[in-house]
């Protein structure tokens, strides 16, 4: 598929290219004095495609946790990129999913002031939403995404063949995002894409447009708003709670399927509070619970949860900032909230009726 999206950034615009030859021909990687961040999962699964990027004098090979996105573990990455004598006229390229992307991201972004990236995604998830929108997210100790920086690639290359390795869990991981993309589309679009849910995971050419479709919901948002002050906000649907569940399950469960629990429980906590009716919550329930499956049954230590939750951006000093639904077409808001004992109570509930 030749196909291209030109999104506006504040540095200008920049090109996503679907090029389906990439991963057999990474030639066209080498230009312009690369210095690879290569995911090591993907290194190792795609070793003789990879050969020439392996080979090459400055390719660093990063094992893609959570931990190796924290600040500490950066310091070698810098290190060894300044080791390889990187200057401002070269390119950083990352090669993986978010993880690479936001160790890379924020590199670029630091090094020398700023060396330019591109960035090829191979999970759905950075394929379908993070491989937009600038930012990068780094962690500081147990606190995740505290770090960071906007930061625009210089071009992003989907190969949607790198999408044929993951992990049925990483697929619904991606799903997480595209379902939450689409629930900010607004409810028919939600609706048509859970009629098609099924389909997303058995035919490929319908996940592609899903991804597509995704992007351009995203696009919307990230060009009116590319540094997250208001109308971009709403993207966090499902992310305050979604983190907070990484964070006290230390992170067994993917980033997407973590967002499709922090969305049911924003749809649970809003209807709860008479926000949103009950009957939307209903129905988005059954495919967000299709796509977290038996991450329901993961314990989630409520105390550690709401440790983490306090410690959201979004929060102000005395009230926790949330994306939440609301009205009768549950438009996905910015709501603060006070961290009272009704909310707890709610928090509880939701997580009590999680695990039967
Ligand atoms: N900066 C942003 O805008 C942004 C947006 C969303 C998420 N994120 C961050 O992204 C991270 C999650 O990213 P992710 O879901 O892409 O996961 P990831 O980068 O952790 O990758 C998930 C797993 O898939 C493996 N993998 C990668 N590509 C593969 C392939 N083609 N075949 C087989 N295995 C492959 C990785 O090695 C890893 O084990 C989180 O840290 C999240 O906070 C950042």
């Amino acid at each position: 598929v030749s196909e291209t999206l030109v999104i506006q950034s504040h540095r200008g615009p920049y090109t996503v290219h679907w090029d389906d030859s990439l991963l057999a021909r990474p030639q066209r990687l080498l230009e312009g004095s690369p210095h690879f961040l290569i995911d090591a999962n993907v290194a190792r699964l795609y070793a003789s495609q990879h050969k020439m990027l392996l080979a090459h004098k400055n390719t660093i090979v990063i094992d893609a946790t959570e931990a190796n996105k924290s600040i500490d573990r950066t310091i070698p990455v810098f290190e060894r990129l300044v080791a390889n004598r990187i200057r401002r006229d070269h390119t950083i390229v990352a090669i993986g999913g978010g993880i690479i992307q936001d160790v890379g991201c924020f590199v670029a972004s630091t090094l020398l002031r700023g060396v330019p990236w591109r960035f090829v995604p191979t999970t759905l998830l950075a394929q379908a939403d993070s491989c937009i929108g600038s930012k990068s997210s780094i962690n500081l100790g147990a606190t995740k995404n505290i770090i960071g920086t906007f930061n625009p690639p210089r071009d992003v290359i989907i190969d949607a063949a790198f999408l044929d390795t993951l992990e049925p869990k990483e697929i619904r991981s991606g799903i997480g995002e595209i379902l939450k993309a689409h629930a900010i589309d607004g409810v028919d679009a939600f609706d048509q894409l859970a009629r098609d849910f099924g389909r997303l995971i058995e035919d490929r050419a319908v996940l592609q447009r899903y991804i597509r479709s995704a992007l351009r919901i995203k696009q919307r948002y990230i060009e009116m708003d590319e540094f997250d002050r208001g109308a971009r906000n709403i993207f966090n649907y499902g992310h305050s709670f979604g983190h907070a569940i990484e964070s006290a399950t230390h992170y067994g469960i993917p980033h997407g399927i973590a967002v499709s629990i922090g969305m049911d429980m924003a749809n649970y906590v809003s209807a709860e509070r008479s926000m949103v009716p009950r009957a939307h919550y209903e129905r988005m329930h059954v495919p967000l619970r299709h796509n977290y499956g038996e991450f329901a049954r993961t314990p989630i230590p409520i105390d550690e949860m709401f440790a983490a939750l306090m410690k959201d951006k979004k929060n102000t000093s005395t009230e926790l900032g949330l994306i939440l639904p609301v009205g009768d077409d549950a438009a996905i808001q910015r709501v603060q909230v006070p961290p009272d004992e009704q909310f707890r109570r709610q928090c509880v509930a939701f997580v009590q009726q999680l695990a039967r």
